[in-house]
């Protein structure tokens, strides 16, 4: 596990599947005392081995009646840590503790007004009467013997529950979710009065205890990494080279779909500002054969995601003693892929070991050090070990590049021009970005353009430039709004700034005498055109 923080100062999360488990954990590091989670099945001599500070329960989707129910050692209430339970955690503790769970006649779920019943060291400085979140059917109907019930609501006779002299605390509501009003005032309480944790906990220890971390876990082994230049990739390269400098080789495949300027970033940042062995594979050549005449978007991609796995096999095949290979897997990709149900870290290794293509007799050990953290945390990370901004905020790029913004076959003159008309999108809305940044404090306030960027579509149209025909390739140019690239809408752009791009695009950029604007949200659109 990672060790973000004095042991003796960590929260230990027992994740019992609740969709948004690591969201408890996050709010803790919010609030800095460090926390990560573990499985709930994890045994109490395992749980005290991390020597946690507190333990908090999540909620889960369970019933505890059910015959596979998760559950929890029950020697963790005998630890003599703190311990803080949320729906299904305040189900689990009462269970454990010999209180009752029943089926309340409907369940509750979303806002409900919370009326206190006594004095509570968890709900201590929150009003009388608050609105709380809650999203259960089952309740406790029965608190353990020694505890006291310490707020209900209409439906819940006991919403909240706490036995001070073993200092064990549980809620029925959540107060992760921002719709609790006072849930983080609880948090707060429960870390800094009750568990009496100092808030010290920064970004910048967490980089240098994880960096030791790494240390003791690849000892003198090699690490390679597949470095894009991309947010996370290049954080867990920066992590590595505090870890274990020229142990580390990144390699960087160049397939020559990257946009204005990017390949020399990336080589300046990772050969003079970290210290690792950095690997520039130029295979723009063989990208452009390979590409040749093919149109269809699906085999595009398909023949890009394949090249970049020879590309990158071939270096590592070469190299001696290579034993792990480090990923900037982050927790939201988990996520998505559905690959956790429980939590913890073993079930993340083995699912996210499919999803690289090793060949035939090839295998690594993966390290994933970011799997347990936001994207704004990755961010912040990578700002506290030195990365420099335009890596850390770069927009979503996606790895086929550019060849699935050029509608069509690609070739070399396309390239030229979407990769100069791009670079004038980045420039502008970069410089407006930043405009808003300056007036907002907030890089990414709801009003800044999330991705933007230039599209090259596979039609000519007439126009004229300096009293001459030209009969030359539009520009559209794609600009969305989006916190997760789920769902997007297009940005409302000034038109002050449309016309700048417009008018700079079609004076600077030679083949180009039309530009347009994509106005469809997604969906019923993507955000890429291929
Ligand atoms: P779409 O076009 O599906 O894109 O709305 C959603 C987000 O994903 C990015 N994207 C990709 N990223 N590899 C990536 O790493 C890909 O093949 C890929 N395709 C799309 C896209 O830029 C947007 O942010």
């Amino acid at each position: 596990m990672v060790s973000g923080s004095d042991a003796s100062s960590k929260v230990i999360v027992l994740d019992f599947g609740a969709q948004y488990g690591q969201l408890i954990a996050r709010r803790v590091r919010d609030l800095h005392v460090y926390s990560e989670i573990m499985p709930c099945d994890a045994s109490a001599d395992e749980i005290a081995a991390e020597r946690p500070a507190a333990i908090i329960l999540s909620g889960g989707p369970a019933s505890v009646y059910a015959e596979d129910a998760p559950s929890v050692d029950p020697r963790v209430f005998d630890l003599g840590v703190p311990v803080l339970g949320f729906c299904y955690g305040q189900q689990v503790m009462a269970t454990a503790l010999g209180g009752t769970v029943g089926h309340t006649e409907k369940g509750e779920y979303g806002a409900a007004r919370l009326l206190r019943t006594g004095d509570a060291q968890l709900l201590e400085g929150t009003p009388d009467a608050q609105t709380v979140w809650m999203s259960h059917r089952d309740a406790v109907t029965q608190a353990p013997a020694g505890f006291t019930v310490t707020s209900r609501t209409e439906t819940c006779p006991v919403a909240s529950m706490e036995d001070a002299g073993r200092r064990l605390y549980a809620t029925q509501f959540h107060p992760e979710v921002r719709h609790t009003d006072y849930g983080t005032d609880m948090l707060k309480n429960f870390l800094f009065q009750i568990c009496r944790l100092a808030p010290t906990w920064t970004m910048d220890n967490l980089a240098e205890r994880m960096a030791e971390e790494i240390r003791q876990q690849v000892g003198s082994d090699r690490v390679i990494l597949a470095l894009s230049g991309g947010v996370d990739s290049s954080v867990v390269a920066a992590l590595c080279s505090r870890a274990i400098g020229k142990q580390l080789t990144c390699v960087f495949v160049n397939h020559g779909l990257l946009r204005r300027g990017e390949p020399e970033q990336v080589e300046e940042v990772f050969t003079k500002q970290f210290d690792v062995d950095f690997v520039h594979v130029h295979a723009e050549e063989r990208y452009a054969k390979l590409l040749a005449g093919v149109t269809d978007p699906e085999r595009k991609r398909q023949i890009i995601g394949t090249q970049f796995w020879n590309e990158f096999f071939a270096v590592a095949q070469k190299l001696d003693g290579v034993k792990w290979l480090a990923q900037g897997t982050i927790y939201p990709d988990i996520i998505e892929s559905g690959a956790r149900k429980t939590g913890g870290r073993a079930s993340t290794i083995k699912s996210h070991h499919n999803l690289v293509p090793f060949p035939e007799g090839v295998s690594f050990d993966l390290i994933e050090p970011l799997d347990h953290f936001f994207k704004d945390e990755v961010r912040a990370l990578g700002t506290a070990l030195g990365l420099p901004d335009p890596i850390v905020f770069r927009q979503p790029f996606p790895g086929p590049g550019l060849a699935i913004r050029i509608i069509g076959a690609v070739d070399a003159e396309k390239l030229e021009i979407l990769k100069d008309a791009d670079a004038i999108v980045r420039e502008e809305i970069d410089s407006y970005n930043a405009r808003l940044f300056e007036e907002t404090g907030e890089r990414n306030s709801e009003h800044s353009v999330w991705q933007y960027f230039a599209v090259l579509p596979d039609v000519k149209s007439v126009g004229v430039m300096g009293d001459e025909r030209t009969y030359a390739r539009p520009i559209i140019l794609r600009a969305v709004e989006s916190s997760d690239a789920m769902t997007a809408d297009w940005a409302k752009l000034p038109y002050e700034l449309l016309a700048r791009v417009s008018g700079r695009i079609v004076a600077e950029v030679p083949g180009v005498n039309r530009v347009a604007y994509d106005i469809t949200s997604k969906p019923p659109a993507t955000i890429e055109w291929e």
